[in-house]
């Protein structure tokens, strides 16, 4: 069996970010979402992988490397315009010739891996098999409606949906899939959507099965599901101090500090992680919050987020909560007259006063 890993795509949920970065490589507990995914299929013994990339190819291409670091071998498989999940099937059938394959979301996230998911595929060989999760507001999602055990209709994101079973961000398909998605036109959105393609399968009586999940999943998408996923996997990570810690600070629970961070005078309260070299001065770092390389942080206080690298936020004064910080932002007091808020914001920032 071949992977392929989505990660083109245009990311506008995730601006300002992603005008500047991958959204497969923002950190979630500093470590880039897309290598979660890449772990979890070869966890699932799945080595040979594609990976479609978009306008952030260079980035994308220089973080993973040739795939050795993850014991696997990289395809990159350039998709000239995100026209859709079915599209990006259609541009890796060289790559993926005649062989199953598992298709993952490069910016989803799912805590129990998908060897289980593998293996059923392999044991039953259905055409097509999709994951499914119970949620609570299916009418966000691509639907599944089951009759029997069976999948018998697929429905994006419907208005008055039917069941509340979402389909994850992982499918698993054989050859059929291409003669489906080169049968299928673009939806209102002008893509060739993935449900349609699965949709066409059943129509012509090819077999999809479906394997309901029971432990988390998220697609990292927008702000509100990035920052849950970090507090579940911030939840589930070891305590560890390769980093240095004096006499005045204080560190509370499950708190991963790497190598070479530095925690002066300060309370950091886990679940939460500080990068690489990072500097906590005179400062509070709550619960759930991941600070990435290089980043400092001085006299201030912040919970429930995530900073990306080489930032500094001095002198806050009132504590930051909720926030997605990119790299390189600063954000300080200053003395300056007149008295004022001064910002140099991207478009798309977001900011929120008290
Ligand atoms: P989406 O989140 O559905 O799309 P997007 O990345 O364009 O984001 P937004 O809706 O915020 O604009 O994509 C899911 C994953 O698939 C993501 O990792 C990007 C990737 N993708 C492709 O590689 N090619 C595509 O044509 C599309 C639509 C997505």
């Amino acid at each position: 069996m071949k992977g392929l890993i989505l990660s083109g795509g245009k990311g506008t949920r995730l601006r300002p970010i992603t005008y500047t970065n991958a959204k497969q490589l923002i950190p979630v507990a500093n470590k880039p979402i897309l290598f979660y995914g890449i772990e979890a299929i070869v966890a699932a013994g799945i080595t040979d992988i594609g990976i479609i990339v978009g306008e952030t190819r260079d980035e994308i291409i220089e973080a993973c490397g040739d795939g050795s670091k993850f014991g696997a071998k990289f395809t990159f498989i350039d998709q000239p315009d995100p026209l859709g999940l079915a599209h990006a099937v259609l541009t890796a059938e060289e790559f993926l010739k005649d062989d199953k394959f598992i298709m993952y979301l490069g910016d989803n996230l799912i805590v129990e891996g998908v060897s289980r998911f593998v293996e059923e595929f392999e044991k039953n060989a259905p055409h097509c098999q999709i994951l499914l999760e119970h949620v609570k507001h299916p009418s966000h999602f691509g639907v599944a409606e089951l009759e029997n055990g069976r999948v018998v209709r697929l429905v994006e994101k419907p208005k008055e949906p039917k069941s509340d079973l979402a389909l994850v961000g992982v499918y698993l398909f054989d050859k059929n899939i291409f003669d489906a998605a080169r049968s299928i036109k673009p939806s209102f959105r002008n893509e060739l959507e993935i449900t349609d393609a699965i949709q066409y399968l059943m129509d012509k009586g090819f077999t999809v099965n479906p394997h309901t999940i029971t432990g988390w999943w998220k697609d990292t998408g927008n702000v509100e599901d990035l920052l849950e996923a970090n507090r579940l996997v911030l939840d589930s990570l070891k305590p560890r101090c390769d980093g240095t810690v004096d006499s005045k600070s204080e560190i509370v629970g499950k708190v991963v500090l790497e190598a070479g961070c530095e925690i002066r005078n300060s309370v950091v309260r886990g679940p939460a992680i500080i990068g690489r070299n990072v500097k906590i001065v005179d400062s509070y770092i709550g619960s759930f919050t991941s600070i990435n390389f290089d980043t400092e942080i001085i006299g201030s206080e912040i919970e429930h987020s995530v900073v990306l690298a080489n930032c500094r936020l001095e002198n806050v004064g009132v504590r930051i909560e909720d926030s997605l910080i990119g790299r390189d932002v600063r954000i300080g007091r200053s003395d300056a007259k007149p008295k004022a808020l001064r910002f140099v914001l991207g478009d798309n920032s977001e900011v929120g006063l008290i």
